[in-house]
């Protein structure tokens, strides 16, 4: 069974070797990440671990059995409990759920593990998939997001109220507001 694991130094491989096999596949959704992004990995990615020992991000690796990487979710920005969500999966692995089981994963340990209490996600209107993943997992649109914030794109920000989302999970009615 794959397992969504807190990013750290031992991953760089495995997380390299995705970046690459996939980037022409990533690159038709979103931003590339640029030849700097790869010729720089190693300084890059020891920075990503720093800012997620500062508090400021937590970034996740969905592993293989195998050890290779079959996704990365991400917390970013993370202030005042809330925090923006990013996520890509492997073009081997897609159209199976994967994303949304571990957005909706990630989305619990937001709540349980980081003291979260909302996340927000930008998605451009032609990223049909991203959108399915988000509806699924809970988010609900909530406005138009900055083209800036999208490469260029236009589209749309997703919110998910996380203490709403685990009453729902439990069963229960949220209690009356006094
Ligand atoms: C978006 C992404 C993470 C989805 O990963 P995934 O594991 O394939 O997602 P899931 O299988 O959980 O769900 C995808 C849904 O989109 C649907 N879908 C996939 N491609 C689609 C397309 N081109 N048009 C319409 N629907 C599409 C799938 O059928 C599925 O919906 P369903 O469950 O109703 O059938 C993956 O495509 C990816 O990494 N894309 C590039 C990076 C990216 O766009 N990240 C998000 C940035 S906001």
């Amino acid at each position: 069974m794959p397992e969504l694991k807190p990013l750290h130094a031992g991953h760089a491989p495995a997380v390299l070797a995705f970046e690459l096999a996939n980037r022409a596949y990533f690159a038709a959704s979103i931003s590339d990440r640029g030849d700097d992004f790869f010729a720089q990995f190693t300084g890059r990615f020891d920075a990503l671990l720093a800012e997620q020992e500062a508090g400021i991000c937590a970034f996740y690796v969905l592993v293989a059995e195998d050890g290779s990487v079959l996704g990365r979710f991400n917390l970013v920005r993370i202030e005042d409990h809330t925090a923006e969500l990013g996520y890509r999966v492997a073009q081997h692995a897609a159209g199976r759920g994967v994303a949304t089981a571990a957005v909706r994963e990630l989305s619990r340990l937001a709540a349980a593990r980081h003291g979260l209490r909302t996340l927000r996600a930008a998605t451009s209107r032609q990223n049909v998939a991203s959108q399915k993943v988000l509806t699924k997992a809970g988010f609900v649109a909530v406005g138009s997001a900055d083209p800036a914030h999208l490469g260029g794109k236009k589209g749309t920000w997703y919110q998910l109220d996380l203490a709403a989302s685990s009453v729902r999970k439990a069963g229960r009615r949220p209690a009356p507001k006094s």
